[in-house]
């Protein structure tokens, strides 16, 4: 029993901060440089002001378009540019990160080619998913991807260009009702909070696991009629079978939705982007690793989303990514 001034802690945990568990796993590597725990404690800087500006967006008249589109031909959201500054300013600042790919920036960023004594890293991010959902109070997100910076590569923008297999870590903010920090280094998933009263990204599960099947589809409806047959002969299967559909337009939202409750989201090839919308590097296979950590599946088309080879920075691919069960019963519908 608490006295009256003992704060209530996080009801059946310890309190662990963000900071403690980066610094307890870096304990776990003797040779670890702390270049690593560097990339993550910037990333998590950069999300407490995002969060910020993003609860604060209309009262600062920082919502809206800035007029100019993006290289991905995209009408650039104020709040996207301000995502983008912070993330590059508070990941530039760390002497480990030798190259940054930002989908609100045409090439990658090479930040520094002399990275001797650190074991230097590449960061890849969507600073700000979903971020039409701004103007109406939606969530929205950020995504982030970390490669092991490859010294080998003839032109250095190369190596930003690897298979998600080769990911040494990968997560998503969830800017929503409350600040969610999702995060892989490759042997499980843990989730934190942001406690906003203190500044503390707090753990609230250590090693996250999305159930095994989950009776519920996430893909926007609009897109059906034109998708390929495979997927429209899944939609009709799934509606049979009394299936719920949500769909939040933000693929944080719509991901860690799936995440928690089953299910699987689709982003389907379509007439308007045949290859798909949704970008390989810093949505699809930061999602694929979360998705796959977590015991799920994450397809593109009928290959493993993590092992399509990249050819350009801002490539799109299709994503199915979920519960294994029920990814595996699209790829049957798309097989037949
Ligand atoms: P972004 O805001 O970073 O461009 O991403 C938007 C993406 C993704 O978040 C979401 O799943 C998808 O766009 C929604 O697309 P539609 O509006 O075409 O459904
Ligand atoms: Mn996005
Ligand atoms: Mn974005």
């Amino acid at each position: 029993m608490t006295s009256p001034e003992t704060p209530e802690l996080t009801a059946g945990h310890n309190l662990t901060s963000l900071q403690t568990f980066l610094l307890s796993e870096e304990r776990k590597h003797p040779h670890a440089t702390g270049s690593y725990t560097m990339v993550l404690s910037a990333l998590s800087l950069a999300a407490k002001f995002i969060a910020a500006r993003c609860r604060r967006a209309r009262l600062e008249d920082v919502l809206g378009g800035m007029g100019a589109q993006n290289v991905q031909g995209e009408d650039q959201q104020k709040l996207d540019v301000i995502a983008n500054e912070a993330l590059v300013r508070a990941l530039g600042s760390r002497k480990g990160v030798a190259i940054l790919a930002s989908e609100e920036d045409d090439d990658v960023i090479v930040l520094r080619e002399d990275t001797s004594g650190e074991r230097p890293y590449v960061v890849l991010f969507d600073p700000l998913d979903g971020s039409s959902n701004l103007d109406v109070c939606g969530s929205v997100g950020t995504i982030f991807s970390i490669l092991q910076h490859d010294r080998r590569v003839a032109d250095v923008r190369d190596s930003a260009l690897q298979a998600g297999v080769h990911q040494v870590g990968a997560g998503y903010v969830l800017y929503g009702p409350s600040t969610v920090l999702v995060m892989t280094s490759g042997n499980g998933v843990s989730m934190f909070v942001l406690d906003p009263t203190i500044g503390s990204f707090l753990l609230v599960d250590d090693d996250v696991r999305i159930p095994e099947s989950g009776k519920s589809y996430s893909l926007n409806a609009a897109n059906v009629p034109r998708a390929a047959a495979g997927y429209q002969h899944y939609v009709q299967w799934a509606n049979e079978q009394g299936y719920s559909m949500r769909y939040a337009g933000a693929m944080v939202a719509d991901v860690h939705r799936t995440l928690m409750k089953g299910g699987v989201f689709l982003y389907p090839p379509t007439a308007k982007d045949p290859s798909g919308k949704l970008r390989l590097m810093y949505e699809a296979n930061p999602m694929a690793m979360i998705v796959e950590q977590a015991g799920g599946k994450a397809y593109s088309g009928l290959t493993r989303t993590m092992e399509v080879e990249p050819t350009q920075i801002h490539q799109r691919v299709p994503v199915i990514l979920g519960s294994s069960r029920e990814v595996d019963t699209v790829l049957r519908h798309l097989a037949d």
